[in-house]
């Protein structure tokens, strides 16, 4: 029984035209399908029909994110678990409610965002033979991600969320920013694949996201995606830079919805005897922006 990974997020979009155009051709996913009000979209080498969902909205944010089991009775082992650990909110997702998705199990996590797993799911391929393949495809536009890599989310409960991931999917905890007494969780970085963060929680508004994250495979393709960003007057939040928690190298922008996106590369293998390793609020400056050593105000502020 397991979580492979984060498969999709649904993000609303108040700025229609300007956020899809934004997705397809300045960040680059590939479109798989819409309807009236939704835009089906995903990173190149994803081999599933959608890890991004756009939706039509009157205002900014998450409406679900979603991680894929390896197994279809994984949605039953684990609905029973949610339900025995003290879960709220635990209901199906009928097959077909969405495009090309079969049934999901949803729940809601303590910091109030709602969470999907699925198992069934339309399988596109990456444009790539599996046979004496190219490195990749040719037609990419923008900053062409490879892979959605992560999500930070935002709530009052951060102990709550992480023990939940941690309990009922058996994920572990990479990193932890804590206060400088040690008692609070101000955020926790946890892993179930082998890089330092599927999904990390905030102290935030509750319910909330701070920002979706992309893969990229290098430093040169974080510089080539600065340059695309000013190329097409999108809002750099911070960055190029580095993190001191994950080591990952990084840029924070907008969307034109204002969702905060990142692009992210480098990092380090995690296992799950990986010790945790703990930041205090006393050095988070260089634990967040390493570089700088200093956090600009929106980026403590801003959600959606
Ligand atoms: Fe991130």
């Amino acid at each position: 029984m397991a979580i492979m990974r984060l498969g999709r997020v649904q993000l609303r979009c108040p700025n229609w035209e300007k956020s899809v155009h934004y997705y397809k051709n300045v960040l680059g996913l590939i479109e798989t399908a819409r309807d009236e009000n939704h835009v089906y979209l995903k990173a190149w080498d994803e081999r599933d029909h959608h890890s991004v969902i756009l939706e039509k909205a009157d205002s900014a944010g998450l409406d679900h994110l979603a991680f894929k089991v390896e197994n279809a009775e994984d949605l039953d082992y684990y609905e029973k678990k949610l339900i025995e650990y003290g879960v709220q909110e635990v209901d199906r997702i009928p097959a077909g409610y969405r495009i090309a998705e079969g049934e999901a199990v949803r729940f809601r996590v303590p910091t109030g965002q709602l969470v999907e797993l699925y198992h069934e799911i339309e399988v596109v391929g990456n444009g790539l033979p599996l046979v004496n393949p190219d490195p990749w495809p040719d037609g990419l536009v923008g900053m062409a991600p490879p892979r959605l890599d992560h999500l930070l989310i935002a709530g009052d409960d951060v102990e709550g969320t992480s023990n939940l991931f941690m309990d009922v999917f058996g994920f572990n905890m990479a990193e932890r920013l804590v206060t400088e007494e040690g008692e609070e969780y101000i955020a926790t970085w946890l892993f179930k694949t082998n890089t330092p963060h599927d999904l990390a929680v905030i102290k935030g508004p509750q319910g909330k996201v701070h920002h979706v994250g992309f893969w990229l495979d290098d430093w040169n393709e974080i510089r080539k995606a600065a340059d695309l960003m000013a190329k097409n007057d999108v809002m750099i939040d911070a960055g190029p830079t580095r993190h001191g928690i994950t080591r990952g190298l990084t840029i924070y922008f907008f969307d034109p919805s204002g969702n905060r996106n990142e692009v992210y590369t480098g990092g380090y293998m995690c296992y799950p005897d990986s010790p945790t390793v703990t930041w205090t609020t006393a050095d988070i400056g260089r634990g967040i922006f390493y570089f700088e050593g200093e956090v600009n105000e929106r980026f403590t502020t801003v959600f959606s």
